[in-house]
């Protein structure tokens, strides 16, 4: 009991750069964007679709005293996106269903739901938004403000899996980045290697690494399956009153999660994130509901809750080993031997690194690496229950956000022999508790390197 509450004293202030865990948001805002930044309560709790914010308070992911940073990485995510081809199905089931019912009715819909009587759906799909673009576009000026020095004024060399949404937002960091530092360092975006995502390939910055995680139960269906019964759980009332507004339109609990979907898409689908009208048919306790659906998605999809989670995970870091200890790769899973064996392809001994990647691989990068060590173990998270997301500290809103983005540095310290690392998710610096972080967040490299024994190991791969 004790130990517990040690624990999240510790962990939480530190992950969450002091945020609460009751949701009282006041992060900082540091990008350019204003639209979504007077309602966080809302925004916040977008899940993965909630656009980017800062978990840093009071300048707590500054550079400690005394110390140099030597090498960094960014592990970033695409930026704000239409919705996938398989959310635009089920948000189009719902719509139809709200035409036909207007078909039918007597009247319009009035109040809050008066905007559906002449709501016409025309979003995108899969790609980024402008408001996506712009993210990583901010990114990348805030990563060279913080590093362009370590860089010793050579540009990071940057990798991106190969989505359009990824390469994107490759692109747009670099222009970003383009747009603030010296000549010597800027980007030519035509260096920047794709790593394919097609079936057979093996990419690191890509989950679908693990054959044996796609196609059997119950790994490759458990975020499903515990999605629906929290789904289940929290729906129902929400489906009753949309129903009663709509008359006619016979929402079931999936109709209602796709409504509730339709708010973040369309409010990242406007160039400074206007929350949109769809928003106001649910309440912000609805949202912290929707929040943790997705939380529960990723924990037991992609993170903790899956045997193959931290598997697929395993081969970024393996690399990033590599370039912190200036070694070859060691890895028997998702890496590409070819690649990570020629200097063009997998350059050592650089002081900066970009790669841009998902939410679902950056869940399992995390897994591997142990960052949900400290209080969030296998049934942490419980699908039937939302509070276990604060006692646990796993949410996705504030992992992978649009735009989250993981900083690892190297740094040299006063007073310290050994190069120093750290780990920071969205400015919150991580406490690294399995290398005897210090209260800064820092491990030397030597046992830092030495905790990484799943990402050595490849955790379940060989199972893979
Ligand atoms: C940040 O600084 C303000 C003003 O000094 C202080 O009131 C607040 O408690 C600090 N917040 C954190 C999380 O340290
Ligand atoms: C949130 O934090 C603010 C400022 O620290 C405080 O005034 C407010 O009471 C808190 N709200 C909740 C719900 O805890
Ligand atoms: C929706 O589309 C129809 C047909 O294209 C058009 O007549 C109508 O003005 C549009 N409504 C709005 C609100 O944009
Ligand atoms: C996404 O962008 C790519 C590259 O610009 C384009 O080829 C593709 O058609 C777009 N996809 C959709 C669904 O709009
Ligand atoms: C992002 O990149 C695209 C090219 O793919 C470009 O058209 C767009 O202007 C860029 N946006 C920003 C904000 O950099
Ligand atoms: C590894 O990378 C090389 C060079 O890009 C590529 O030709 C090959 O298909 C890749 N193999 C796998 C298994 O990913
Ligand atoms: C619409 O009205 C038709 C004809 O009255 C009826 O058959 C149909 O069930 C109604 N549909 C809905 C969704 O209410
Ligand atoms: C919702 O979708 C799930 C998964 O496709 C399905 O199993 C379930 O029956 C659906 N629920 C309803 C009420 O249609
Ligand atoms: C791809 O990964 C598999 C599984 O670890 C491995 O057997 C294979 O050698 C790798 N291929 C390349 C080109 O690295
Ligand atoms: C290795 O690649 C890096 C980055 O592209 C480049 O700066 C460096 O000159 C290359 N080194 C050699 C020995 O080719
Ligand atoms: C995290 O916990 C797992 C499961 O207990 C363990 O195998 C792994 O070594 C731990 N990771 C770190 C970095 O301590």
């Amino acid at each position: 009991m004790k130990l517990t509450s040690v624990l999240l004293l510790h962990w939480l202030p530190l992950l969450y750069g002091g945020v609460s865990a009751q949701g009282n948001v006041s992060a900082v805002f540091d990008d350019p964007i204003t639209g979504y930044l007077n309602q966080p309560q809302v925004t916040q709790n977008f899940g993965q679709s909630s656009p980017f914010f800062s978990l840093a308070q009071n300048n707590s992911d500054a550079t400690p005293p005394g110390c140099t940073i030597t090498q960094a990485h960014i592990l970033s995510r695409h930026g704000a996106r239409f919705p996938t081809k398989g959310k635009t199905t089920t948000i189009k089931t719902a719509l139809a269903k709200v035409s036909l019912a207007l078909t039918n009715a007597t009247g319009s819909l009035t109040g809050d739901f008066a905007f559906l009587n002449t709501f016409n759906y025309s979003l995108g799909q899969d790609n980024l938004t402008g408001f996506g673009q712009q993210e990583l576009f901010n990114s990348g000026i805030k990563f060279a403000k913080r590093y362009e020095a370590a860089g010793k004024g050579l540009a990071p060399f940057v990798r991106a899996a190969g989505s359009p949404r990824v390469e994107e937002s490759a692109l747009n960091f670099t222009m970003g980045w383009n747009s603030v530092v010296a000549a010597s360092a800027l980007i030519d975006g035509g260096s920047i290697l794709v790593i394919s995502e097609e079936e057979g390939v093996n990419n690191t910055l890509h989950v679908e690494s693990c054959p044996a995680f796609e196609n059997t139960a119950p790994f490759n269906e458990l975020g499903d399956t515990e999605d629906q019964i929290w789904i289940d759980i929290f729906a129902p009332p929400i489906r009753d009153r949309l129903n009663a507004n709509i008359p006619g339109a016979n929402f079931d609990v999936n109709d209602t999660v796709a409504m509730m979907d339709l708010c973040p898409f369309e409010t990242v689908a406007t160039p400074t994130g206007e929350i949109s009208p769809v928003c106001k048919l649910f309440t912000d306790d609805e949202f912290v509901s929707y929040s943790f659906l997705q939380s529960v998605d990723k924990f037991f999809g992609d993170g903790p809750g899956n045997k193959f989670g931290s598997s697929q995970g395993a081969g970024f870091v393996n690399e990033l080993l590599a370039r912190m200890t200036n070694t070859a790769v060691q890895d028997q899973t998702s890496t590409n031997t070819t690649l990570d064996s020629q200097n063009a392809t997998f350059p050592l001994g650089l002081a900066l690194y970009a790669d841009f990647s998902h939410d679902k691989q950056m869940i399992s990068i995390m897994t591997a690496m142990g960052l949900f060590n400290g209080s969030v173990s296998l049934g942490g998270l419980k699908s039937t229950d939302r509070q276990t997301s604060v006692t646990s500290g796993f949410s996705v809103a504030k992992l992978t956000p649009f735009s989250a983005r993981m900083y690892f540095e190297k740094m040299t310290c006063e007073g310290s022999a050994e190069e120093m690392v750290r780990v920071l998710v969205n400015d919150a610096v991580q406490p690294l508790e399995f290398c005897g972080g210090d209260a800064l967040g820092r491990c030397t490299l030597t046992k830092f390197v030495e905790s990484q024994g799943v990402a050595k190991s490849g955790g379940a791969f060989s199972e893979c």
